[in-house]
């Protein structure tokens, strides 16, 4: 008989944001005076576009990674704001074209910007905030973060891509599934870490703990955002339930409900999925489906595991306060409900 393996807990219960919000809290005023500065432009509708996304809030969780990525290996200079700021509008410039690739109507509580002002100006806007993060990028002068935050921009991209390809199809495995999440969204908080040891000059071995921190907090992180799809409340999350099913976008709830379930199941989700029958009464089947096999129960121990490989990555490095808040923030992804 197998010996089952209690998932590992992490020292830290508390769950929060807030020690990571309090340390970086000097550091993200300038990012944000310097997010409004660089969102401006003479062409009216660009700062128009922006702020409406940016004034909307979200949680700024990637350019408080850099900072902090930066801050605890001793960095003293300015530097890491400039990189914080390029981070923060790399995913900015995602949200704009990402919402019209998803045709969403909602994120951060609002109309998306495609809603009111039309998918040519999304993309426009977010190609503007693309060009203005890697400027600043280049202002910073170092070509190892350079390298880093491009190539995080163009596996981003392909994520997307790929995740077009392999939507409306039921025979996407897992594996597929995490290579997408892992490009999309993983490859961005992985660079966001990458860049405070490289702007901060620590070693390759800190770099690479940073970076894996990073890559597994993003896979988590992911995970559990779209366990909220079918698991979460619109109103706590700023943008609406349900719209992966009516996408037809293959999640892991999803494949494991479908992996699971009876011949009868499958038929339901290939004429859900693969054949657009998603309305409400075929969304209650989906979650009534997902829940009976434990789809949502399991991607969060997924998104456990995931937290668990971020946890050990940070281990070898001193035990710092920085440290302390970078650790809390795994747990804080894992429970979050927005
Ligand atoms: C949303 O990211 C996009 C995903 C990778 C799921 P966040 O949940 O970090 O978005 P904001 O910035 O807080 O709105
Ligand atoms: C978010 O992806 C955008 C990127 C990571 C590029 P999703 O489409 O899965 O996330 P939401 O639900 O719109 O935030
Ligand atoms: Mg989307
Ligand atoms: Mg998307």
């Amino acid at each position: 008989m197998g010996v089952v393996i209690p998932l590992e807990e992490g020292k830290n219960k508390q769950a929060s944001v807030k020690p990571l919000v309090d340390l970086t809290r000097a550091d993200m005023e300038r990012v944000n005076q310097l997010i409004l500065s660089k969102a401006g432009s003479d062409v009216q509708m660009i700062p128009e576009v922006a702020n409406h996304l940016i004034s909307s809030g979200g949680k700024r969780l990637r350019p408080m990674l850099t900072l902090a990525a930066a801050a605890m290996f001793g960095y003293q200079g300015d530097q890491h704001v400039k990189l914080a700021t390029s981070v923060e509008f790399m995913h900015t410039a995602t949200l704009l074209h990402d919402d019209v690739v998803d045709e969403s109507d909602l994120r951060r509580g609002k109309s998306t910007a495609r809603t009111i002002w039309g998918n040519q100006a999304s993309v426009l806007v977010g190609d503007f905030l693309l060009g203005q993060a890697f400027k600043m990028m280049v202002e910073v002068g170092s070509l190892e973060a350079l390298d880093v935050l491009s190539t995080a921009a163009t596996v981003i991209a392909e994520g997307e891509v790929l995740q077009l390809a392999v939507a409306k199809n039921m025979e996407t495995t897992e594996d597929d599934y995490l290579q997408v999440i892992r490009a999309k969204t993983a490859a961005l908080f992985a660079a966001a870490a990458e860049v405070g040891p490289i702007v901060a000059n620590a070693g390759r071995a800190e770099r690479n703990a940073l970076k894996s921190y990073g890559m597994n907090l993003g896979l988590a992180f992911q995970l559990v955002d779209d366990a909220l799809d079918y698991g979460g409340k619109a109103a706590d999350l700023g943008k609406n339930t349900g719209d992966d099913f009516r996408e037809g976008k293959i999640t892991l709830p999803v494949i494991l409900a479908w992996r699971r379930g009876t011949a009868e199941d499958r038929a339901f989700w290939r004429e859900a999925i693969e054949g657009g029958a998603s309305d409400d009464a075929n969304l209650e089947r989906a979650l009534a489906l997902i829940a009976r096999y434990g789809g949502l129960a399991d991607t969060i121990a997924r998104a456990q595991h995931y937290g668990t490989i971020a946890r050990d990555a940070l281990a070898p490095l001193p035990e710092t306060p920085w440290k302390e808040a970078l650790l809390d923030v795994i747990d804080f992804c894992i429970s979050r409900v927005n």
